[in-house]
C-alpha cells in the first residue's frame, strides 16, 4: 500500500468523527502514540461487530481507548465491553473520552494484568462472548488467545492485532521475545482447527479467528 493509495482509500471511505480524530491527534504525540490502531482499523472493528450481532466483548489492551469506543458505539445500548489494562494513566485518557462519546456504560475497565482477569472471568463460570480484541504485551499473546477463546460462544470471533509485526515476523534475523511470540502464535492458529482463520493485511496484520 503506497501513501497516496492509502490518502485515497481514507478519503472515500473513512467516517471517523470528529471526536475520534481530537482522541487520535491528542494521543498520536505522546511517547507510545504509535500503539493506537489506525482509524481505518477502528471503522473495520465496528463492521465486525455489526455483521456478528455482537452484545458481550472483551478488549485486552485499552490504552487511550480508540479501538474500545469504536466497539461501544456499534454495540446496543445494553451491550457491554469487559475492558482490560493495567496502566491508570492512559486509560484515565479513555476514560475522558468514553464519557464524552456516551459509552462509559457499556465499558467495564479492569486493571490489573490481563491474563489475571482472564482467568478471573474464566474461573467464576463466566463465558459466551461474541468478540474478543486481543492489543496488549505480546509475551501473553498466546496465554490472551487461549483464555479469549474460552470465554467466547461457539461462532464468536477473536481479532489479534499486530500479527505481522512491522514486518519483523517474517525476518528470521529477528529474534526478540515479542516477535518470537507472534510469530509462534501464528504458526500454532495455522495449526488450529477449533478456529476459522483469516489473516489480513490491516494496519501492522490483523487476525481473524471464529471459534467453531
Ligand atoms: C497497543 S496498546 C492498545 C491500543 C488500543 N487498543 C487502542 O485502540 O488505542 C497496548 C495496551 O496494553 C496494555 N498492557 C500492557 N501489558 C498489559 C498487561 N499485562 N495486561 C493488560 N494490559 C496490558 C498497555 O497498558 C497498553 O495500554
Amino acid at each position: 500500500m503506497t501513501e497516496p493509495l492509502a490518502g485515497y482509500m481514507r478519503a472515500v471511505s473513512l467516517r471517523e468523527d470528529a471526536l475520534l480524530r481530537r482522541l487520535r491527534e491528542e494521543t498520536a504525540p505522546m511517547p507510545l502514540g504509535v500503539m493506537q490502531i489506525s482509524p481505518e482499523q477502528g471503522q473495520f472493528m465496528q463492521m465486525l461487530i455489526r455483521i456478528l450481532g455482537a452484545r458481550r466483548t472483551l478488549e485486552v489492551g485499552v490504552f487511550t481507548g480508540y479501538s474500545s469506543i469504536c466497539v461501544a458505539r456499534a454495540l446496543p445500548d445494553d451491550g457491554r465491553i469487559m475492558a482490560c489494562d493495567v496502566s491508570e494513566e492512559w486509560t484515565s485518557m479513555a476514560r475522558r473520552y468514553w464519557r464524552e462519546a456516551g459509552v462509559e456504560h457499556k465499558i467495564s475497565l479492569r486493571l490489573a494484568p490481563a491474563v489475571q482477569t482472564l482467568q478471573e472471568l474464566i474461573d467464576s463460570g463466566d463465558g459466551g462472548y461474541d468478540f474478543a480484541f486481543i492489543d496488549a504485551d505480546k509475551e501473553n499473546y498466546r496465554t490472551y488467545y487461549e483464555q479469549c477463546l474460552h470465554l467466547l460462544r461457539p461462532g464468536g470471533l477473536i481479532a489479534i492485532d499486530n500479527v505481522l509485526w512491522h514486518g519483523n515476523v517474517a525476518d528470521q534475523t529477528k529474534q526478540d521475545p515479542d516477535t518470537v511470540a507472534i510469530r509462534q502464535l501464528n504458526s500454532r492458529m495455522l495449526a488450529d482447527f477449533r478456529v476459522d482463520l483469516s489473516m489480513l493485511p490491516v494496519g501492522d496484520g490483523l487476525t481473524l479467528a471464529r471459534k467453531r
